[in-house]
C-alpha cells in the first residue's frame, strides 16, 4: 500500500482550498495509508537560538536541543518513510507560509536530506513524488518571477532530491466569487484525476 505524507499549512480550516484540493485527493486514493502534518494547528517552532543546535549536523547538548533534534528526527523520518509527498500550498505574500517554512527548515539537515561533495550539493531522498495543491488569490504567470511560492517549493524538494513534482493550481480566488467556484471546480478535478 503507498504511504502518503500530507502536509497542510493553510490557516482558513475547511474553508481553506488547499485543503479541499488534498481531501479531493484523498477521497479518490482510499487504497493509500496516510501520516499528517497539519502545520496550522501543530505548527514546527521557527528557528531559533533555542532550536538551532538541534536541527544541525551536529549532536545535540541539552534538553532543548534533544526535544528539536526528537521532533525534526521524527518529520524527516515521516518523508524517507513515504512514497508520495502530498502538499497544500496557500501562497502567502507571494511566498510559501512560514509554517511550511519551518517545517523544511527542519527537514533540509546536511548529511540526512542532503550533502555536500566536491562537485556540490547532493540530495538524498530518492523516488519519491510529490503533489502539490496550490491555492492563491490572485492570477500569475509562474514563469514571470513575482508569485515565487510553487518556484521556492520546488527548490527546497529539488534540494533533497525530490524533482518529481505535480502542481494542481486553483487562483484568481480572489477575483469574486464566481471565478472562485469555477477555479476551485475546475482544480477539484484535476486533482481527483491524479493518479
Ligand atoms: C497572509 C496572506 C497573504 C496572502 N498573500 C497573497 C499573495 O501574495 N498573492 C495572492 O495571490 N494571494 C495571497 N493571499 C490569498 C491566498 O493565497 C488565498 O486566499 C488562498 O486561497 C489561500 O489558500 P487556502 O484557501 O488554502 O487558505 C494571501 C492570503 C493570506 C492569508
Amino acid at each position: 500500500m503507498r504511504k502518503v505524507l500530507v502536509l497542510r499549512a493553510a490557516a482558513t480550516g475547511a474553508a481553506s482550498v488547499s485543503n479541499q484540493l488534498i481531501d479531493a485527493w484523498l477521497a479518490t486514493h482510499p487504497d493509500i495509508e496516510s501520516v499528517e502534518r497539519n502545520l496550522d494547528t501543530h505548527p514546527v517552532p521557527h528557528v531559533t537560538s533555542s532550536a538551532l543546535a538541534g536541527i544541525g549536523r551536529q549532536a545535540p547538548e541539552g534538553r532543548d536541543f534533544i526535544a528539536t533534534r526528537a521532533l525534526a528526527d521524527s518529520l524527516i523520518a515521516e518523508v524517507f518513510a513515504a512514497d508520495i509527498l502530498l502538499i497544500g500550498l496557500p501562497l502567502y505574500n507571494f511566498g510559501i507560509p512560514s509554517t511550511l517554512k519551518s517545517w523544511f527548515d527542519y527537514v533540509l539537515r546536511a548529511g540526512t536530506t542532503f550533502r555536500y561533495t566536491a562537485e556540490g550539493p547532493e540530495g538524498l531522498v530518492n523516488g519519491k513524488r510529490v503533489i502539490v495543491a496550490h491555492a492563491r488569490g490572485g492570477k500569475y504567470d509562474d514563469a514571470a518571477g513575482i508569485a515565487l511560492g510553487l518556484a521556492h517549493l520546488k527548490t527546497l524538494l529539488g534540494f533533497m532530491g525530490i524533482t518529481n513534482v505535480e502542481v494542481v493550481t486553483a487562483e484568481g480566488l480572489a477575483f469574486g466569487p464566481e471565478i472562485a467556484q469555477t477555479a476551485l471546480t475546475q482544480a477539484r478535478e484535476q486533482i481527483a484525476a491524479l493518479a
